[in-house]
């Protein structure tokens, strides 16, 4: 299925004629800018953890960016991930869009762009910023032929999400050559690198609040805060206040899920009883909460209404 995204809050109108009712990346994000809210982008594994994050924006009334990382994509397929994601957002009532994650492959940036993605973040961050601003360059001009949207990003981000990434902190730019690769690029949202790392921190991180600050301040393009599990509420307010709309929550999705199913495989079987759909209910159901408790720490909470 070929998607191309029209731009009427959300109005996704495909080549088949199917209407899918959600939001582009920049209707999310514009609002919880300006507003000072995080909007929680959450890296889903399969169908399930799809549902259970969309469930919780509704009951929260929350808006919610749902992403896939590259791992997810090769293993269930962009076709089945995005008829999935069709089927479920059908009639939805809160702002939602589907985001890649850090991308380094131009193929899959593509694949997914033709299948209704509506974002993409080209994780150019191991090229020279020179090469990474002229390939970001024509990811925006692609994207822009979907209506779809970008995420760049200059420095890696420390640690290892879904194979991507190192967990040897890169170089970081100087705040000038971000402001050129933003002013340049025409990214609608950037990453950059802030003391923040994927994956559980081993103890809490110092964070360049000054960093989003001045880009914030002097591009007025949202910010992305990567690695956001385990960060202390305090840090995620203000970092919100300085600008990060978007709010990267993967490690937080995937414990929930595995260690809520290692509850239910334990009582299964000190039961005996083995349900799988029991199972599945318990994982899901966790992973729901999971969101929620996001929402509300980020204020999220209720701007669908
Ligand atoms: P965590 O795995 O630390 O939540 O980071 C998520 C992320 O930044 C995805 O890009």
């Amino acid at each position: 299925m070929r998607g191309s995204n029209a731009h009427t809050y959300g109005r996704c109108t495909h080549d088949t004629e199917v209407v899918v009712p959600v939001a582009a990346l920049i209707d999310i994000l514009t609002p919880a800018l300006k507003e000072r809210y995080g909007v929680p982008a959450i890296n889903i594994v399969n169908v399930e953890t799809m549902e259970a994050v969309l469930d919780a924006a509704v009951t929260e009334r929350s808006p919610v960016i749902v992403q896939t990382s590259v791992k997810t994509v090769r293993h269930i397929g962009s076709s089945v991930l995005f008829s999935s994601w069709a089927a479920m957002t059908a009639g939805i009532e809160v702002p939602v869009c589907l985001h890649l994650d850090h991308c380094p492959s131009r193929e899959v940036i593509s694949e997914c762009l033709r299948a209704g993605w509506n974002s993409v973040l080209f994780d150019a961050s191991e090229m020279p910023v020179a090469e990474n601003l002229a390939q970001t360059m024509e990811v925006v001009s692609e994207a822009r032929r979907f209506g779809a949207h970008v995420e760049g990003e200059i420095e890696s981000i420390t640690g290892v999400e879904d194979g991507v990434g190192s967990d040897t902190p890169s170089e970081r730019q100087s705040l000038d050559i971000c402001l050129d690769f933003i002013a340049r690029s025409g990214v609608d949202v950037f990453a950059p690198s802030i003391g923040n790392a994927h994956g559980q921190y081993a103890a809490q991180p110092d964070l360049d609040y000054e960093r989003v600050q001045d880009i914030v301040d002097r591009t007025g393009v949202p910010v992305a805060l990567h690695g956001g599990t385990g960060l202390a509420e305090e840090q995620f307010r203000d970092l919100i206040a300085r600008g990060c709309a978007k709010v990267n929550i993967s490690t937080a999705l995937k414990r929930a899920w595995m260690m809520s199913s290692l509850d239910a495989l334990r009582e299964a079987e000190a039961r005996d009883r083995w349900e799988p759909l029991d199972l599945i209910s318990t994982s899901s159901a966790s992973v729901r909460q999971m969101a929620v408790d996001h929402m509300c720490m980020f204020g999220s909470s209720g701007r669908a209404a």
